[in-house]
This record gives structure tokens, sequence and C-alpha cells, in this order.
């Protein structure tokens, strides 16, 4: 079976972007999807290539049952290829993904995270890092409930692609 890949994106790889790949990791495994479903997070910027989530982003996710462990690494053009869709956590995200987008079909994979809020109305995932404990809390409000609308529209899709299939076999 086509397995289904998701990429999140944000500045520095290091704060909304790992958050948003462990919660939507941990709602996959749960559902038995991990065999279909594959994440990843990348950063548009470089500075903190190889670390690890910021400590502050990994103790909030770790009260609510999260391990954020992925190492920061930077959205490259051949992401392009291998993700079907990629996720950015604001608007200026979008623009540096979409600037090394090779092709239409390539910008077409890019989506705001919010686009998939079922709960909130906010038009972006704020950037946490000079912010107290509340930025950081609401990056993980935002974030579980856009991952739960991601899933769902993700296995509506693969559903509708299973019907697809069916019907030209
Ligand atoms: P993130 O947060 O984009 O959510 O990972 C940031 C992390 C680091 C910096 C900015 C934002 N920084 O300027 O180093």
């Amino acid at each position: 079976m086509k397995k289904y890949r998701a990429l999140f994106v944000c500045l520095g790889n290091i704060c909304r972007s790992p958050a948003a790949e462990g919660i939507f990791r941990k709602l996959v495994e749960d559902q038995g999807l991990s065999d279909i479903i594959k994440v990843d997070s990348a950063g548009t910027a470089g500075y903190h290539t190889g670390e690890l989530p910021d400590s502050r982003m990994r103790q909030h996710g770790a009260r609510r049952g999260y391990e954020f462990d992925s190492y920061s690494r930077m959205f490259v053009e051949e992401d392009f290829d291998y993700f079907d869709i990629i996720l950015a956590m604001d608007d200026n995200n979008l623009r540096d993904i979409i600037r090394l987008a090779p092709d239409v079909e390539s910008q077409k994979k890019v989506h705001r995270m919010v686009e998939f809020s079922q709960r909130y109305g906010h038009d972006h995932v704020p950037d946490p890092y000079y912010s107290g404990a509340d930025g950081f809390e609401l990056v993980l409000d935002l974030l579980e409930d856009a991952c739960e609308g991601l899933l769902n529209a993700i296995k509506e899709d693969i559903c509708m692609e299973k019907h697809k299939k069916k019907r030209l076999e």
C-alpha cells in the first residue's frame, strides 16, 4: 500500500515543528497507522541544525505524555519529492518553503497548519521561542487540535485513493 508522508516545518525546527511531529506521530501510532503514515519535521533556517528540541518545548510536551526527540535539520528542495503534504506553522515559513518549490505540483503540497484547526480560529501557530510558559502551552493546544484535523483529512484522502483504484480495476 502507498505510504502517506507528512512534513511539519517551522523556522528553527526546535519548537513548533518537532512538537507537531511528536504529537502527530503519537496520534498515528495510537490509531495503528504507523505503517502507512510517515512523519518528519524541518526548519527553514539552519541555526539549530543537529540539536534536540528546545528544553522548554520538551518539558511542556512531556507533561502531556509526548516525547519530542527529533534532531533539527533544514528544509531542502528534495523534500518536495519525498513528502505528500508539507505543513507550515506561519506565513513566513510558508513563503520560504514555496520559494524553493520547483513546480506548481510541489507548491500545491504546501499548507498552513491552521487550515486543519477544528476548535481554534488562529491564523498561524505563533513562535514561542521568546515567550513564557503560556506561549508553549498555546502551541501545544493549537497543534493537538490541528493534528487531529490533519489526520482525519489524510484518512479521507487515503480512502478516496483506495476507492478510485478499486473503480479502475
Ligand atoms: P521554532 O522556534 O521555529 O518553532 O523552532 C524558533 C526557534 C529558534 C529561533 C526562532 C524560532 N531562533 O531564532 O533561534
